[in-house]
Parts: structure tokens; C-alpha cells; sequence
């Protein structure tokens, strides 16, 4: 979590620049914020609580003519947000911003407190600055002051550095946080990610772990942990700064929700045209594992049901921070599926370093293009959705899912078990429309939003792949309007859950798998008879069912086979959470205390 970018320029607009950036990378965090910039008189430090608008208000009334600015989002880990811990964090002779946990800062402490350093704030930060400080007080050299620092220090991090004595000049590592270089012909970056920099420049190079940047104006140069030069590659992006507007939608999260037809089209059109992944031979494998956090896991149970049901593969599914420290029992046989839109969730990463040392195969479903976890994975799937700014994840999810739609059907024919394969393509290749049509269905959407947005609590209950689906239209509703909502596969309810139906709460319940749709339909009364206000959620195929009988309100939705019936339930679940988060005059594109890209434990 956390986003950084440093700016060192030959004009002397840094600090507007890095604001902008700063702004971008605003989905990493944003309890406060916080801006380092050289002046002839030294560098200068302004910081503020909450948003980076607050920040902004700030420096208005200052004269911010400078040539070089490091500047911090935050998600709080260590101590509350307020501006003693914002970043950048100053001691002796070292400015820096990070991203990351510093594991061992405690320990660190103690010694340097022994050797006199005193701390004001609660941070892991303030003492990684220390520590880079007494080690420059020991090795004059600055880049061998950071090398040491860094092999004493235990943790994940991104370091935009600088030294007193060196105001324009960046020095830049990274150890599990991601960290670009940019250039720019007016200046160069070390920025979080691309979005922060698009606007002034695509070129960009990667650091990886245990290199180090010193960044001018005008001059980049990499180095070893043995001070030795290194050439880098310098990429060229293909997202561009138009990716990241709202384009006239009132928020992220909305344009991201209409962006869905396209990207799940595009990937069954991709699929269909070229994409076989014949390089993942599904035969050889008698289990699958899959893991991710969040709502990637809840598009992994898709991708559990598709594969177990259709390809009959074993398949388990389990989060990332559990599946690292867990018995994971990989064989050489096993398969591992890690899914993460942004390619740089910690527990995700964790996971899939352990299940490669441990000798598995290790597939991904990444949409961040060149991030962490794309590299590192032995076959990484794409999903091309675009940068996705809101912090709730929509096209994300749906990618995710459209990429197991496929992997599902490559499983099947390698394994010689589709029989049809035409009517499965003309029923993929039919989704945007179906799609589109669920989309259009806003005054229905609005309607169960007006219904809903003045209860505390409620539930969504769901059997077999519906379940899957409730879990993630729960989590969309809580993320983003503080609603309390609960996801409980139907069957279950009467086992406890049910002494908290009282008269009039709020019951979503999800029927588009027809085998279970009677049993469903049985749980639905049960929580009517004790009084739920009911929203039914089904396909245009049961529209003959008598729904009086027990829904107070229905959405009713194209039927799909089970490939895509998930993706257009949760799209409309989404439009649910998205008008019940603006009647309750949420944030919707930035949660409290969530961050979309979480890089640490
Ligand atoms: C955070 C985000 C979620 C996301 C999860 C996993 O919690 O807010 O929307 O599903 O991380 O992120 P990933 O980038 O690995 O998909």
C-alpha cells in the first residue's frame, strides 16, 4: 500500500508535478499525504491529514518553485494517520518516502536509540530513514550507506531517497514494493507505478530487487548491490493518461462497470482467435490449486466451480494469507492459479514463491501488465482490462472471471470432454449484449437501492456457483456503502444465521443454477415466513415462477450457460452497491480505510 513518486527536473515545477502523480496513485491509500521539495534554503516538508486534496490546500499559499520533490499517499500500518506519521519522514541527513513494512524496525530501533537517535513518530518509516542515516555516518558513500541499510533491514520496501547535500538528486531501491523509473526529456520519476507518471512520460524501466537508481534531471544510472553499473531495458507502456479520466461518468467505479462489455468480449474474441494456452497442459495435472485475496478469490470459486464441474479436476481454493503459512501439499502434479488485478498483492506474491520453490506450475491471472506477480509466474494470462482506478474492483472481477471461462473450456477439450464447442462459442461471443441489457436495468437498480440504503444489516444468500456470486455482491456493498451484509450459501441460513431475520431485513437471494433453483426458492421462504424483505435475483428463463409468492422485488437477467451467468449477476449486483453507496452519500471510488493495491501482510 502507500504510493511514492520523486520528481527531478530542469525546470522547476516538481512539486506540481508530483502532486499530480501523487493523485494517481491515490488508490494505494489516502489517510494522508505528504511532500519533501528542495529550496534554495534547504528541502521543505508539508504534510496533511486525509485526502491529497488537503495536502494541495496547503501548499497554495506557499511558494513551491523547485526542481525535485518526493511525495507519499498513505494507508496507515504503523501508527494512526495524522501528519507526525505521514511521510516523508527526515533524520539527520536522510529525506525519504516509502512503501512497504519494515519487519525488524523494533529491533533496528532499540540500537539506534542506543546510539542516540531519537523518534517522533510511531512509524517503521521514520526508522528505515534513521538507519540509512547512521549508516551514511559510517560509509561516506551514498549508495553504499543505502546498500547497507538495506541488507540490515527486514521488510518490504520502495525508497524514493535524498540527501541533504544532494537536494535534485533521487536515489531509488526496492525489496517486494514496486518501483518504476520514468524519463521524461524534462526531467525524470521514481514513482509506485506508471499511472503516477503517464502524463509526462510512457518510458519507463523496472528496478528490481537489489538494484538502486541515482536519478537527476538528466541522468539515470542503475547499480549493483556491488556498486558495479548496470544497463537496464527502458519499456514503453501501452496504457495512456486518457485510460485514467472518469470520461464524463460520475465516478470510477461506474465508468469501470460500463467498461465490462468490451473487456469480457474482447477476452472471449482473444480466446476464440488465438489464445489456446497450449501451453498449460491441463492433463498432466490431477489438482488444481487457486489463490488470491479478495475479490479475486471470489472470481477463483468461479474458476473452482468451472473447472471442477466442467474439466473434472480437483480443484481448492484458498486465500493467500493462509495458503502461505498452511500445509499446502504441492506435488509435482499440482497446478497453481494465483489471481490479482494488480500483480503485487503481498499474500498472493508470498504464495506463489512458496508453491515455486516447492516445484509447482504456476499460472497467473494478472491485468497490471509487467507487475510483480506477472513476471514471476511460469505462464501469465492477461486480462487486459485496463487500469481500474476505483478501489471496489468491477472490471477486475469480471476479467477475472472471463479468463477462467476460458481456461475452463481449454481444460475440457484438451481433456476431449466438450462436445459442442460452436454453441459454447456463439453463447461466449453473445455476452456484451447480454451484458449491455443487464447494465440498462438502472431504475431497477435504483429502485432495491431505495429499498435497502436505511437498513443496517443484510444478507444474500445463494446455492452452488450463486453462493460464489453473493459473496462478491456482498463484499461490493460493504466495501463501498458501510452497509452490513453477510453472504450465506442458502442451505446453511437454518444452521444459526437465521435468528437474525427479523421483519423487514433484507434478504438478497440469487437463483440462476437450475438444478438448485427449487431449493433455493424453499430457503427464500423460509426467510420470508420470518418476515425478510425479499429481492430475487434470476434469469429471464424462470420468469413464468410465481415470485409473488415470496419476493418482494426481482431482478430478472438473460440466461447464460454457467460460463457467463456470473458475470452478468454480479454486474448487476454491482449497480446495486454503486446506487445504494451514492444514496448514502458514500465515497464510492475511495472506500474508508481500503486501498486497491495491498502490498503488505
Ligand atoms: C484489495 C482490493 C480488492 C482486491 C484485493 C486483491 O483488497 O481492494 O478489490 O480484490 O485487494 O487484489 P488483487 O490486486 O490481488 O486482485
Amino acid at each position: 500500500m502507500c504510493g511514492i513518486i520523486g520528481y527531478t527536473t530542469k525546470k522547476n515545477n516538481s512539486v506540481e508535478v508530483a502532486l499530480a502523480g501523487l493523485k494517481n496513485l491515490e488508490y494505494r491509500g489516502y489517510d494522508s499525504s505528504g511532500i519533501a521539495f528542495s529550496t534554495p534554503d534547504g528541502l521543505k516538508m508539508v504534510k496533511a491529514k486525509g485526502k491529497i486534496s488537503n495536502l494541495e490546500e496547503k501548499l497554495k499559499s506557499m511558494d513551491t518553485t523547485s526542481s525535485c520533490a518526493i511525495a507519499h499517499t498513505r494507508w496507515a500500518t504503523h501508527g494512526e494517520p495524522n501528519e507526525t506519521n505521514a511521510h516523508p519522514h527526515k533524520v539527520g541527513k536522510i529525506t525519504l518516502v516509502h512503501n512497504g513494512i519494515i519487519e525488524n524496525y523494533a529491533t533496528l530501533k532499540k540500537e539506534l536509540i542506543k546510539k542516540g537517535y531519537t523518534f517522533a513518530s510511531e512509524t517503521d518509516t521514520e526508522v528505515a530513514t534513521a538507519y540509512i542515516d547512521y549508516c551514511f555516518s559510517l560509509e561516506k558513500n551514498k549508495l553504499q550507506a543505502i546498500v547497507n541499510a538495506c541488507k540490515a533491514i527486514r521488510g518490504s520496501y520502495a525508497f524514493d531517497i535524498i540527501f541533504e547535500d544532494e537536494p535534485n538528486t533521487i536515489y531509488a531501491t526496492r525489496k517486494d514494493s514496486p518501483l518504476i523509473v520514468g524519463y521524461s526529456n524534462e526531467g525524470n520519476f521514481a514513482a509506485s507505478d506508471i499511472s503516477a507518471i503517464l502524463a509526462y512520460t510512457n518510458k519507463y524501466t523496472l528496478i528490481q530487487e537489489g538494484e538502486y537508481a541515482r536519478i537527476t534531471s538528466s541522468v539515470v544510472t542503475f547499480y549493483n548491490e556491488n556498486l558495479q553499473e548496470i544497463s537496464k531495458e527502458i519499456k514503453t507502456a501501452t496504457w495512456d493518461a486518457a485510460q485514467y479520466q472518469k470520461n464524463g461518468y460520475d465516478h470510477f467505479m461506474l465508468k469501470e462497470i460500463y467498461e465490462q462489455p468490451k473487456v469480457v468480449q474482447d477476452i472471449f474474441e482473444r480466446y476464440f482467435d488465438d489464445c489456446t494456452y497450449s501451453d498449460i497442459d491441463f492433463t498432466k495435472f490431477d489438482k488444481i490449486h487457486i489463490v488470491a485475496c479478495g475479490s479475486a478469490m471470489h472470481a477463483a470459486l468461479i474458476g473452482k466451480y468451472l473447472l471442477q464441474t466442467y474439466a473434472k479436476i480437483p480443484v481448492t481454493t484458498e486465500i493467500a494469507s493462509e495458503y502461505r503459512y498452511s500445509e499446502s501439499l504441492i506435488t509435482p502434479t499440482t497446478l497453481l492459479i494465483v489471481v490479482s488485478q494488480s500483480g503485487e498483492t503481498a499474500d498472493t506474491l508470498a504464495a506463489l514463491r512458496l508453491a515455486k520453490e516447492q516445484g509447482a506450475f504456476v499460472v497467473g491471472i494478472v491485468n497490471a501488465v509487467g507487475s510483480t506477480i506477472a513476471r514471476e509466474v511460469n505462464k501469465c494470462i492477461y486480462t487486459y482490462a485496463g487500469p481500474e482506478i476505483a478501489v471496489a474492483t468491477t472490471k477486475g472481477y469480471t476479467s477475472q472471471v472471463a479468463i477462467f471461462s476460458t481456461l475452463a473450456l481449454n481444460a475440457m477439450k484438451q481433456k476431449g470432454l466438450i462436445e459442442d464447442e460452436n454453441a459454447i462459442k456463439d453463447e461466449l461471443l453473445s455476452i456484451k449484449d447480454k451484458l449491455d441489457y443487464t447494465l440498462s436495468l438502472r431504475d431497477t437498480y435504483l429502485d432495491i437501492a431505495k429499498d435497502i440504503y436505511n437498513h443496517n444489516d443484510l444478507f444474500f444468500i445463494g446455492r452452488g456457483i450463486d453462493s460464489a456470486i453473493c459473496m462478491e455482491g456482498s463484499l461490493k456493498l460493504k466495501e463501498i456503502s458501510y452497509m452490513h451484509s453477510e453472504s450465506y450459501s442458502a442451505g446453511e441460513l437454518k444452521h444459526g444465521t437465521i435468528s437474525l431475520i427479523e421483519q423487514g431485513t433484507p434478504v438478497i437471494a440469487i437463483a440462476t443454477n437450475d438444478n438448485l433453483f427449487e431449493k433455493t426458492v424453499s430457503n427464500i421462504k423460509e426467510t420470508k415466513a420470518r418476515g425478510s424483505y425479499t429481492i430475487f435475483v434470476t434469469t429471464d428463463d424462470h420468469k413464468d415462477c410465481h415470485f409473488e409468492e415470496f419476493a418482494d422485488k426481482t431482478i430478472i437477467l438473460p440466461k447464460t450457460s454457467d460460463f457467463t451467468q456470473a458475470i452478468l449477476d454480479v454486474a448487476s449486483l454491482q449497480l446495486v452497491a454503486y446506487e445504494t453507496a451514492k444514496l448514502r452519500d458514500c465515497d464510492i471510488d475511495k472506500p474508508r480505510n481500503l486501498a486497491k493495491s495491498v502490498t503488505v501482510e
